[in-house]
């Protein structure tokens, strides 16, 4: 069946809000990726999110909160770097680990002791925290391991009807999922690179930030769960390939009768409608990355070639999700 898609009203999100107040699954958007959400409070609810997206119960899932305050709510530790970055980066796409308070079910922190939390700035995400009148837990809005959603399109394709209703508020425009720190000790550390960089929230916190763990791979502990090293992939093979690479590539692919696409930004050597041209500067790149993704997959391309992208920080978050998308 296909899911019910409302554009966002003050009504369509006031209905929003008594699904989740009641048990059910609400896909919104919110300025990094849309989230699939149910009532944080609600062990049953958060349960749902689990089975739609077929993740696995390792995964602890982000609590969206309306403001600082209910934010605070929901740990029992409020340390300095959580005032100063919450109070520079909130509401944005920026999500903190803090200790879990008993309040938060276990299952929305996969049986942890924390809980990661995030104050979006999308009016939507915001109106809908305030309709429910609870936090909302909210992985992306896609299956586990596919790529993550930037439209409403992407998340019925995606879910179908595993979900009771998808409030659509047009595209995304962060475009890649919030950057996730750690707060549990002295030294704050990035545990999933995004579009805000260690270097901008250490200017903030007025002490080092630590990058992610390169090396951390299925089977090794985890600090966040979600750096499993396959993961916002597309179904064909992707690769990254250097710009001076991308021709020889290309032509191979179309000698072999491969079905190939290719995501470039400053690269001319490769033509036709399945190359997708991005922005050539890392806001404008992320903005478009996964809808560019999405139409290659949609069209049945085997191979995606995507242009390696800029070794520079503001271009971290980018890279690591075109690492994990092109790890086999
Ligand atoms: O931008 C985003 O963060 C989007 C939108 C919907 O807010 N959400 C999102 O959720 O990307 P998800 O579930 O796809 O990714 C959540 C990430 C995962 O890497 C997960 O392991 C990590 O946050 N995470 C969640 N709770 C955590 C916790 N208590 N400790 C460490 N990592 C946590
Ligand atoms: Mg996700």
């Amino acid at each position: 069946m296909a899911p019910r898609i409302l554009p966002a009203t003050p009504e369509s999100l006031a209905e929003a809000g008594r699904l989740l107040a009641t048990g059910g699954l609400v896909a919104f958007p919110t300025e990094t990726v849309y989230g699939l959400g149910a009532n944080a409070l609600d062990a049953t609810a958060v349960a749902r999110i689990y089975a739609a997206k077929g993740r696995p119960a390792w995964n602890p899932v982000i609590v969206h909160v309306g403001s600082i305050e209910e934010a605070r709510a929901l740990t029992t530790a409020w340390p300095e770097a959580a005032e100063r970055l919450t109070t520079a980066f909130w509401p944005g796409p920026l999500s903190i680990v803090l200790p879990r308070h008993d309040a938060v079910p276990e299952v929305v922190s996969a049986g942890g002791p924390t809980v990661a939390l995030r104050m979006p700035s999308h009016p939507v995400a915001l109106g809908l925290v305030r309709a429910a009148g609870v936090p909302i837990a909210a992985p992306s809005a896609n299956r586990f391991m596919a790529l993550s959603p930037t439209t409403a399109a992407h998340v019925a394709q995606g879910l179908g009807d595993r979900v009771d209703l998808i409030i659509d508020g047009g595209p995304s425009t962060v475009g890649i999922e919030s950057t996730v720190v750690d707060l549990t000790s002295a030294v704050p550390r990035v545990l999933r690179p995004g579009m805000l960089t260690p270097a901008a929230l250490a200017r903030v916190v007025g002490t080092a930030v630590s990058g992610p763990r390169p090396a951390m791979v299925d089977g090794a502990p985890r600090a966040s769960p979600g750096m499993v090293e396959r993961h916002y992939a597309p179904r064909g093979t992707m690769d990254v390939c250097p710009a001076d690479q991308m021709a020889r590539r290309w032509g191979e692919a179309r000698a072999a009768g491969i079905a190939v696409g290719a995501v470039v930004h400053t690269c001319r050597d490769a033509a036709g409608p399945t190359v997708h041209r991005l922005p050539a500067d890392a806001d404008g790149y992320a903005r478009e990355l996964y809808d560019a993704l999405h139409r290659l997959d949609a069209a049945g391309m085997e191979l995606i070639l995507v242009e390696a992208v800029p070794d520079d920080p503001r271009w971290d978050g980018i890279r690591d999700r075109l690492r994990r998308a092109s790890t086999a």
